[in-house]
């Protein structure tokens, strides 16, 4: 900033005591500080979920160079800055609170452009993070405008800061929910017209209800795993039809203000299941709920997975639940903790994981049963609360 910036503006300590607008810029405050106790000169974040966490704008990575640049907050000059293409100007400057925007316009060097802000800003020989998600063109383009630099990964300073979630956050984490169960309630009231569908237009109901309901678009690729499908965890949805009496996974999400849901529920359709899975179903629902009662702050991640493990493999089916317990959600709908052996991080008020104990039985069926739990100061509290049986 010059100083003909500062000339009519408030006094140097009565900006430094302003209470910082908007949560994305408190955040970067926050960023700047843990930059200093990790012993990086900045971050540089391109387009993700870390710069919609910076900044409060959300765009896909593309082709054209876009930077935020966060220096540590002893750095002698502090202040963030947006290095963008020309044609992203008004919308980042609405967006983002950011003071200082720079611009390249098509035609330009944008290596230039990014060499000449990190040098002014004095960032071209100091340890520097990048956004773990960024593309290898860019971190390439990083490299040849700072050769002096070190470099590391966003999420030594971010990861610590994005796991306890706000109460925006959680707000939003709450709706986007609250938004699912209203969809699964919509399924189950499906029933047996539901026999017949193929998967994917089944995919395409859920993803038109979920919009209805308040959500924007779907968090992630809907799963609708009919039958011997379910035993794929990851499945997704293809041409497959849902027959009458089968167990169908269905993993689905949407997302409010940014934020996303994340719940499965088995469902049988137009009929009863066989015995063989009834029975399973009874174990991972009683896993899902022993993996929710262990979830507290100070117990560590792994305990979470061993909870819901341990019932799992007392039914005999250990081998069958081929992944762990859950995973954080924030913007990223798999984030840190992630609830699984060897993870002994304890949980801390303010986390928001799934808890998703599952059994896969190969080209028979599968069985997943999945909540997201916020972790309060003395339990968690269930995100999603809709009945967890398959009927
Ligand atoms: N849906 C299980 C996992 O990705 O952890
Ligand atoms: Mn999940």
């Amino acid at each position: 900033m010059t100083d003909d910036a500062h000339a009519g503006g408030p006094a140097k300590g009565a900006a430094e005591e302003r209470e910082p607008s908007r949560p994305s810029e408190r955040r970067r405050e926050r960023a700047a500080q843990r930059l200093d106790e990790v012993d990086a000169a900045g971050l540089v974040a391109f387009p993700s979920r870390n710069l919609q966490y910076l900044t409060g704008f959300a765009e896909e990575p593309g082709e054209r160079h876009f930077f935020l640049v966060v220096p540590a907050a002893s750095a002698a000059d502090p202040e963030p800055a947006l290095l963008v293409p020309a044609l992203y100007e008004t919308q980042v400057r609405e967006a983002t609170g950011v003071a200082e925007v720079r611009t390249w316009s098509d035609g330009d060097d944008p290596v230039a452009a990014t060499r000449d802000l990190l040098a002014d800003r004095g960032l071209d020989a100091g340890r520097l993070l990048v956004d773990d998600t960024m593309w290898a063109r860019f971190t390439q383009d990083l490299r040849a405008a700072a050769p002096d630099a070190t470099w590391g990964l966003a999420s030594e300073a971010l990861a610590g800061l994005r796991v306890r979630k706000d109460e925006a956050e959680l707000a939003a984490l709450r709706e986007a929910a609250a938004v699912a169960d209203a969809v699964v309630g919509d399924l189950r009231a499906l029933g047996a017209d539901a026999v017949g569908m193929t998967e994917a237009a089944l995919a395409d109901r859920i993803a038109e209800r979920l919009t209805e309901r308040g959500g924007r678009g779907v968090s992630f690729e809907t799963v609708v795993a009919a039958g011997e499908n379910g035993a794929k965890p990851h499945h997704g949805h293809g041409d497959r039809e849902i027959r009458a009496g089968e167990p169908v996974v269905l993993d689905f999400g949407t997302r409010v203000d940014g934020y996303p849901s994340d719940q499965t529920r088995t469902l049988v359709f137009g009929g009863e299941p066989s015995e063989a899975y009834a029975e399973v179903h009874e174990v991972v629902r009683e896993a899902q709920a022993a993996g929710v009662e262990a979830v507290e702050p100070g117990v560590p991640a792994s305990a979470v997975d061993r909870a819901a493990r341990d019932v799992i493999e007392a039914a005999g089916h250990g081998d069958a639940f081929v992944h762990r317990t859950g995973h954080g959600v924030g913007l990223d709908v798999h984030e840190e903790p992630y609830l699984v052996a060897g993870n002994d991080r304890p949980l801390e008020p303010g986390m928001v994981c799934s808890v998703e104990p599952g059994i896969y039985l190969d080209g028979r069926f599968g069985c997943r049963i999945e909540d997201l739990v916020v972790v309060t100061e003395d339990g968690c509290e269930r995100l999603n609360r809709t009945d967890r049986g398959w009927e």
